[in-house]
């Protein structure tokens, strides 16, 4: 049976950063998976901006070059229609094939959800990537002050609050306005926010008076140097993106150069640690028991946006980077 499947596509180079208007949703023939394929039809993606602008006409280590015609990458889940390769109709898979209704990949690029998630969307979460951060590269030890720069975005929304559950004692996060600074506070369990785009170097002062143990850093640039200024003795730093380049308006995004000051560096012995999520895969399925288990005794909630029908998906992606949201964004296509 012929089917067909509506995808997101890049339909020219953006001018600045990439608006709706430069994107065109197209329907396209759906083709029946070859050996070792699956036809997988998506419940959800999540509208992962850092990996689309990151992307723009360049390949990146991890990330194919986005090209005028060519489909973003997107985390996805979905449901195996046909195909083989271990996998049955009906089984519940992510993958990394989102902005389309339909895709046909291998199997070996799709991994099994499990159980232990009560929502399959669950899954495009991220809060991962924060558990990975807060564990295995700057582990919270009890009483820590911990900052998340970008803490209303899809990881920092969720950071805060794995940090509190982990033990931090003062929990900071840096956000883009005064409206996002009070929900950060009010609903993503943080004590205190700094704005950017404002002197840092006073607002951590007050908002964590006795200095910082742990930073997740996912911006780079004027919030990094000042949290190295802010660091106590033996402080550890997550570094984990790099916004400050991959949403800028203009200029290279994968170079992130800051000046650091090597002095307070060394004379506090702090860790300083480039990471990717993908390198720790047993934080992965903990993260999945323990997010199952916190959203069970109601310590944790998904902070996320879901939006349905993919053609919606381009005004997603203009909205995402102007921060018009808190939390991550999910299309239903
Ligand atoms: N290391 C890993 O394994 C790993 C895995 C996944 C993602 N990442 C990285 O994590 C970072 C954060 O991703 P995310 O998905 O959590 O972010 P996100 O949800 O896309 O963040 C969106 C927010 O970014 C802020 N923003 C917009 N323009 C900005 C600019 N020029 N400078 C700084 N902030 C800006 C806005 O918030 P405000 O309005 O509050 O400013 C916006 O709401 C990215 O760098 C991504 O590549 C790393």
């Amino acid at each position: 049976m012929s089917r067909t499947s509506r995808e997101v596509r890049l339909a020219h180079p953006p001018a600045g950063l990439p608006t709706a208007q430069d994107f065109t949703v197209v329907e396209t023939a759906v083709p029946e998976p070859g050996p070792g394929e699956l036809l997988v039809r998506n419940l959800g993606f999540q509208v992962f901006g850092a990996a689309v602008t990151t992307a723009l006409g360049q390949d990146v280590a991890h990330f194919p070059g986005l090209h005028p015609g060519g489909v973003p990458f997107g985390p996805a889940v979905g449901e195996v229609v046909a195909g083989g390769g271990g996998f049955a109709p009906g089984d519940l898979v992510s993958h990394g094939a989102g902005w389309r209704e339909f895709a046909v990949l291998p199997a070996d690029r799709c991994a099994p959800l499990g159980d232990a998630l009560p929502d399959p969307l669950l899954h495009l979460s991220h809060g991962w990537t924060g558990y990975a951060a807060l564990t295995r590269i700057a582990p919270v030890r009890p009483g820590d002050a911990v900052f998340v720069s970008n803490a209303a975005g899809a990881i920092g929304s969720l950071a805060g609050r794995i940090a509190r559950l982990l033990g931090a004692g003062r929990v900071v996060g840096s956000v883009g306005s005064p409206a996002k600074a009070r929900r950060l506070v009010d609903e993503l369990g943080y004590d205190a926010a700094v704005l950017r785009g404002e002197p840092l170097g006073e607002q951590l002062a007050a908002a964590a008076p006795d200095g910082l143990d742990v930073v997740v850093d996912l911006v780079g640039g004027e919030q990094l140097r000042a949290a190295v200024e802010a660091a106590r003795p033996h402080a550890r730093i997550a570094l984990t993106g790099a916004l400050t380049a991959q949403y800028a308006t203009a200029g290279p995004r994968m170079r992130a150069p800051v000046d650091l000051d090597l002095a307070q560096l060394i004379l506090k012995s702090v860790r300083v640690t480039g990471f990717r999520a993908d390198d720790h895969p047993d934080a992965l399925p903990e993260w999945n028991e323990r997010f199952a288990s916190w959203l069970r005794n109601g310590e944790i909630d998904f902070p996320h946006t879901r939006i349905s029908g993919i053609d919606r998906a381009p005004r997603a992606l203009e909205d995402l980077l102007a921060g018009r949201h808190v939390g991550a964004v999910l299309v239903e296509p």
